[in-house]
């Protein structure tokens, strides 16, 4: 039986209400009261006094559906399940019933009302550390009610603990539920979480009874709460037997309006097609929640998304102006406005923003290309300045640059930004975040693991192959390089092999100081041309890599752990992408 996203927001309402919860409306994307955070990005987010303590006027249990934005997920979307603006589905419990009755009632609502294959399931449970103890009461109620233990994964903070959803508040071990849509594993470590596209997370039960204080520390909370979580898109891609969430009808018409716009078809390009559809529907929201393009916070955030879609829109030859910005908006705001009646009120705003920003956008662009191919040196700098005069987005220049072969590097750039805006320490973390951010110990062996991999694929493509960019966050390792084609399964294993054979190896690291000159006559590489200072630092592995580099990195490499290549793709002519987890 086929689901319109309507019947599952209807079924999943009335399931809750049948148990006792009430229906509360959902928020703005702009959250009240809250200065910590830009966007709404939970259904919990309004709820946090109610977490922490505070009767809710509604009662106990709630449950509703909340649109949400999330800047962290920008980076990914153009893959099968991730977006920036979704909505969710949510039920609470504030200080009412815990495990016991939470868990039993997602099963039961996935496996009875939505009909889902109950052995397709698979769930993880928070494996304990010296914060909070091993999840092993959720894991047995999944047990009781048949999920066999092998479908069952107790897995460390980064992947089964939520929130806070600032810098402090609540937070607590969750239970995540994972369909597996095609069934075909891509090795045999696939798990939930690989991000081979085998996995789509539908739903998270976050047992929120601790606070995360200013300090770092956890401690409990007066009431244990639930707090649930699935994202409609998902959950609707997964229900009608789709491999990916664009094939449902929240996306299917605004990807057939995007062919009809150009004469690129949707099959080649299904990543442009993806960000067009993503990024202009959150902007949509986003403006009808009274927020307009700027150079800063919210305003920025919503000047990024439009842009990259504009970026998108040129590569697909379609004319942003006279067909393409508001017309796909307005099939967001057909499909959607029976949920969202905001939409239809605010039409004629949203229009009329989208249109000036890509007014605005297009005479700058003219403008800044002029200036751009006068620039002899590229750096962050410059960037920054580029952002700054002709508001050239931080992706418009680092592709510009990359054309004319000389990478920039993209924490020069947010330095050079934090120095001249004004922005609250959360705020600015929760926009840029994805980067080369903070220095946790992930991060560190991603850094290390960039490392052997770029010399890894020298080796095994050949010296052509430059770093062009990466990005890390506490999951993967996003890698863009110089070469011509996409990596064949061949090579990938070959690539994968050499790394895991050096860190098995745990060829040992060095650090020496030098100068630039003398780094470069040693063999090391530097792939940000000419923005060295004159005495650099060098690390290597061993013989196998050596490169100009700030650090930090691991002390030997067999404390990166197991690496494997999980997805592969090119991103623009001459130029390959691949992302890369290490090992659990
Ligand atoms: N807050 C959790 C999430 O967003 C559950 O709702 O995933």
């Amino acid at each position: 039986m086929q689901l319109t996203s309507n019947d599952i927001r209807q079924k999943y309402i009335a399931y809750f209400v049948k148990r006792g919860h009430k229906q509360i409306p959902g928020s703005s994307l702009v959250p009240e009261n809250d200065p910590s955070v830009l966007f709404t990005t939970a259904g919990m987010h309004p709820l946090v006094p109610y977490l922490l303590g505070q009767p809710h006027p509604e009662g106990k249990r709630l449950v509703n559906y909340q649109k949400v934005f999330r800047t962290d997920d920008i980076g990914e979307v153009g893959d099968n399940f991730h977006h920036t603006f979704l909505e969710m589905l949510g039920n609470w419990s504030l200080g009412d019933y815990f495990k016991k009755e939470s868990i039993p009632w997602s099963y039961d609502f996935l496996i009875k009302e939505l009909n889902l294959n109950p052995d397709r399931l698979y769930v993880t449970c928070f494996v304990g550390d010296s914060d909070a103890p091993k999840d092993e009461e959720s894991a047995r109620i999944w047990q009781s009610l048949g999920i066999p233990t092998e479908r069952i994964y107790f897995l460390p903070k980064k992947d089964n603990w939520w929130g806070p959803a600032g810098q402090t508040g609540p937070c607590g071990p969750d239970s995540e539920m994972f369909f597996d849509v095609t069934g075909k594993p891509c090795s045999p470590d696939c798990r939930p979480g690989c991000g081979c596209g085998r996995f789509s997370e539908v739903w998270n039960n976050v047992f929120m009874e601790y606070n995360k204080t200013a300090d770092g520390k956890y401690t409990k909370l007066s009431q244990p709460n639930v707090d649930t979580g699935m994202g409609v898109e998902r959950i609707l891609a997964v229900v009608n037997g789709f491999t990916d969430n664009y094939q449902t009808e929240l996306w299917q018409p605004a990807i057939a309006k995007i062919s009809a716009l150009c004469a690129n078809s949707y099959k080649d390009n299904q990543r442009a097609f993806r960000i067009i559809a993503d990024h202009i529907r959150a902007s949509t929201f986003i403006i009808s929640d009274a927020i307009e393009p700027s150079n800063k916070e919210r305003g920025y955030v919503l000047r990024r998304l439009i842009r990259r879609a504009i970026m998108q829109m040129r590569r697909l030859a379609i004319d942003p102006v006279e067909a393409g910005i508001v017309q796909i908006s307005n099939i967001f705001v057909f499909i959607m406005s029976p949920v969202y009646p905001e939409l239809v009120v605010n039409k004629q705003k949203i229009s009329q923003v989208l249109k000036e920003e890509v007014l605005r956008f297009n005479k700058t662009l003219d403008h800044g290309l002029k200036e751009f191919n006068k620039l002899q040196k590229i750096d962050g700098k410059v960037a920054f300045d580029l952002f700054q005069t002709f508001g050239f987005p931080w992706e418009l220049t680092a592709e510009l640059a990359a054309e004319k072969g000389q990478p920039v590097n993209q924490e020069e750039f947010k330095n050079e930004f934090e120095k001249h805006q004004d922005l609250s320490r959360t705020a600015s973390a929760g926009m840029f975040k994805g980067g080369l951010a903070d220095h946790s110990e992930v991060v560190t062996k991603y850094h290390s693991a960039t490392h052997l991999l770029h010399a890894a694929l020298r080796n095994v493509l050949g010296k052509h192959v430059h770093q062009e960019g990466s990005n890390i966050t506490n999951e993967r390792l996003r890698f863009d390089f110089s070469h011509p084609t996409k990596l064949t399964q061949e090579e990938v294993k070959k690539v994968e092999n050499m790394v895991n054979e050096l860190i098995k190896k745990d060829l040992p690291r060095n650090v020496e100081s030098m100068t630039y000159q003398e780094a470069l006559d040693s063999g090391a590489l530097a792939f940000f041309k000419g923005r060295y200072p004159e005495k650099v630092t060098v690390y290597s592995f061993g013989d196998f890599s050596r490169e100009i580099c700030g650090g930090p990195h691991v002390e030997s490499a067999g404390k990166i752990g197991q690496l494997k290549i999980y997805k592969t793709e090119k991103i623009a002519t001459g130029t390959q992408r691949i992302y890369v987890n290490i090992g659990k």
